[in-house]
């Protein structure tokens, strides 16, 4: 039957139908929040292409979390800025690592708070590549043995899940297997499955000071143009044993997450990354769009494409707008 018998404009009158009949939801405890770990006391650095994003000491980082927490995020997923680079990254798995202080206060001062360790490199090698590098590009196998290392030490640091964003290839097997022989058979890992070499990470590269001094990543994250290859990135993590799944970036990747909802049932999530939140604060700060609109349309359709979670540096705005009865 069609028009005009058929008026879908009839469900659309008031915003009690609208509500009704409205498809897609989502609340704060579908939010993590990223946060930035760096060394000192009390200190509370601004990120210049992130308004609202900021670098912490442990002492902050921790009443940031419990605020986040208490606005009902769940989950905080953490970056550190350490004392001293070196060509490995030695630092990213030391007892006394700048995460591990982070995690170690966390989990005693807001012992319910889901904390998620990045896995990587990048911010701890002084060349700020992903791994371990042997004649200008990064070895994927000697990379592996110091992945289970960082692995280890930040779930003895407390991390609740591991999130390995290096994309070396097998890299969630050997992290298991390692947190398995160290007694963390417990500890879930989220693997940043379908991860895009992605102009949309500038704005991350400066808060994590982690650019890479030469070259690109394309040697190791993947193309931009495809789709089919993320299929199998994510098919392998979960042959390895990957808990739940990751795309990233989100907006420009939504037939990405889209395809991945339909062939798995692993939790899926989407890292709406630090360009993504930049274009959104910088156009608002001009204002030619509403910022606040606009981050929770954008968060809106990353579930509406099948993410379960949201990454988002704008987790604490979309969950006070939400909190206070936010309707599209
Ligand atoms: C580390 C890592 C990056 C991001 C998350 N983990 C940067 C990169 O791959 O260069 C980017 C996140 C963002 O842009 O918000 N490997």
């Amino acid at each position: 039957m069609s028009f005009p018998t058929t008026r879908l404009r009839r469900l659309r009158r008031t915003p009690i139908l609208r509500r009704m009949v409205r498809e897609t939801h989502f609340s704060a405890s579908d939010l993590i929040l990223p946060l930035f770990a760096v060394p000192g006391q009390g200190v509370e650095h601004p990120i210049s292409s992130m308004p609202g994003v900021f670098q912490h000491s442990v002492d902050r980082l921790v009443e940031t979390a419990q605020a986040a927490f208490d606005e009902g995020i769940p989950a905080v997923l953490l970056f550190g800025i350490p004392e001293f680079k070196d060509d490995v990254g030695s630092s990213s798995w030391s007892p006394k690592g700048i995460v591990q202080q982070a995690l170690q206060a966390l989990s005693k001062q807001i012992p319910d708070l889901v904390t998620i360790a990045d896995v990587c490199f990048c911010e701890y090698t002084d060349h700020g590549h992903c791994g371990v590098l042997e004649a200008q590009e990064v070895d994927n196998d000697l990379t592996l043995a110091n992945l289970a290392k960082q692995s280890v030490s930040l779930a003895e640091a407390g991390a609740s899940i591991i999130a390995p964003s290096d994309m070396m290839d097998g890299r969630v097997g050997v992290i298991r297997g390692a947190l398995d022989d160290a007694g963390f058979s417990a500890v879930p890992i989220l693997s940043y499955a379908a991860k895009f070499a992605s102009a949309f990470y500038g704005p991350f590269r400066e808060a994590a000071e982690s650019a890479p001094s030469f070259g690109d990543r394309r040697g190791y994250q993947m193309d931009p143009a495809n789709l089919r290859e993320a299929m199998r990135e994510v098919e392998l993590d979960v042959e390895e044993g990957t808990d739940m799944i990751m795309v990233k970036p989100a907006l420009p990747y939504l037939d990405v997450l889209s395809h991945l909802r339909q062939s798995f049932d692993h939790p899926l999530a989407a890292y709406h990354v630090s360009g993504e939140y930049a274009m959104i604060q910088a156009a608002a700060e001009k204002g030619w769009i509403d910022g606040d609109r606009v981050l929770m349309e954008s968060l809106l359709s990353i579930r509406r494409a099948g993410a379960d979670l949201i990454i988002t540096y704008g987790a604490r705005e979309a969950a006070r707008l939400l909190n206070t009865g936010w309707e599209p």
